[in-house]
């Protein structure tokens, strides 16, 4: 981009920014994507999720566009436009080789311009036969990398199953484990920590796990994604292989559930529970959705599928904000 119109302007995490849009983790694999998302003007930088050991992605295909519907999401033949894309990702939680990506990193920093953040997602891994005391150690090894590595902030991607369980379970729905990991990443680095966390059965569960990771989280960044079944118009599964019946359903179908969820933490913050950051994710498909999230409280707005598909959407979000302003 040529020009970027301002942005607002702001501080989130104690520091200055641009504007309030970002990129959720996922979309940015690597400083070339950071530094391309930077000039378009997206001001919070969020760094695809890392691990301790390279990790191959699932084969191909391993994102689809789907139809979110009541029983299942229904694989739809192409993307919708206009704002309208939903998608199913089936991933695998990849990773490149630390060696890599700490390397890299310490690029991606360079690459930001004045006024925006890096933040790094980092998860932990267990290795067979592992335990919790492990799997906690490595979301801090991780942290503590990236840390090194210049983000100003780290993101601990707790909205993924926990390997511990035999249920199906996600590491936030586990609200002990999750504090541990969260702890032992707060007092391993200096800059502020993040918490992603997933969708909540109830509201009360969500206020419940908030109240007790605030302690040691400077922020929370929500939601996720839905995870639901997916299959293909006649009902077989969508994605190929062992482990993949299921799947996150992320974009602008998500809107409606994610947002209801960030609604409840706002409110929880305002009646003075706590006082973190929070950062809206899941469905921000629009402007329209990223101006109203913030207006309501939220400290931005992150968007991934929107990234992707109208790339655009930052320069569209300054512009109708220094309008607003004038
Ligand atoms: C292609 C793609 C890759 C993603 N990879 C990650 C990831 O590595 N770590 C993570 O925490 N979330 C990942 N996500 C989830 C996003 O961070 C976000 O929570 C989710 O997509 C909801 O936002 P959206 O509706 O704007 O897409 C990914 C999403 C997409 C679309």
């Amino acid at each position: 981009m040529r020009r970027l119109p301002h942005g607002q302007g702001g501080r989130l995490l104690g520091r200055p920014i641009n504007s309030r849009l970002g990129v959720a983790s996922g979309p940015l694999l690597n400083s070339k994507w950071v530094e391309g998302y930077a000039r378009l003007g997206f001001d919070i930088l969020t760094y695809a999720t890392v691990r301790s050991a390279y990790r191959p992605a699932h084969g191909l295909p391993n994102i689809r566009p789907v139809d979110n519907l009541e029983q299942a999401a229904v694989v739809s033949r192409r993307s919708a436009i206009n704002g309208n894309t939903t998608i199913a990702i089936s991933l695998g939680e990849p990773s490149m080789e630390p060696a890599v990506w700490r390397k890299d990193v310490r690029r991606a920093r360079e690459r930001k311009g004045p006024g925006q953040l890096l933040i790094v997602s980092v998860m932990g891994s267990s290795v067979p036969g592992g335990d919790m005391e492990s799997l906690i150690e490595d979301y801090a090894r991780c942290a503590g990398w990236a840390a090194q590595s210049g983000a100003d902030a780290i993101e601990v991607h707790l909205a993924t199953p926990n390997p511990l369980s035999e249920q199906l379970q996600m590491i936030c729905e586990n609200v002990p484990l999750s504090a541990h990991i969260l702890y032992r990443v707060r007092t391993t680095v200096a800059v502020p920590v993040l918490a992603k966390l997933g969708a909540f059965r109830t509201p009360r569960l969500l206020h419940e796990t908030a109240t007790k990771l605030a302690p040691w989280a400077s922020g929370f960044v929500l939601v996720h994604g839905l995870t639901r079944r997916v299959v293909d118009d006649k009902g077989a599964a969508a994605f190929e292989g062992p482990g993949r019946e299921r799947a996150e359903i992320v974009g602008a179908q998500t809107f409606e559930v994610a947002s209801r969820q960030v609604e409840e933490l706002l409110a929880w913050r305002k009646a003075g529970a706590w006082d973190r950051a929070i950062l809206a994710v899941g469905g921000i498909s629009t402007v329209e959705r990223a101006t109203w999230l913030i207006h309501e409280g939220a400290d931005a707005a992150l968007v991934a599928t929107a990234a992707l598909f109208d790339p655009l959407i930052a320069t569209r979000f300054r512009q109708a904000l220094s309008t607003a302003v004038a």
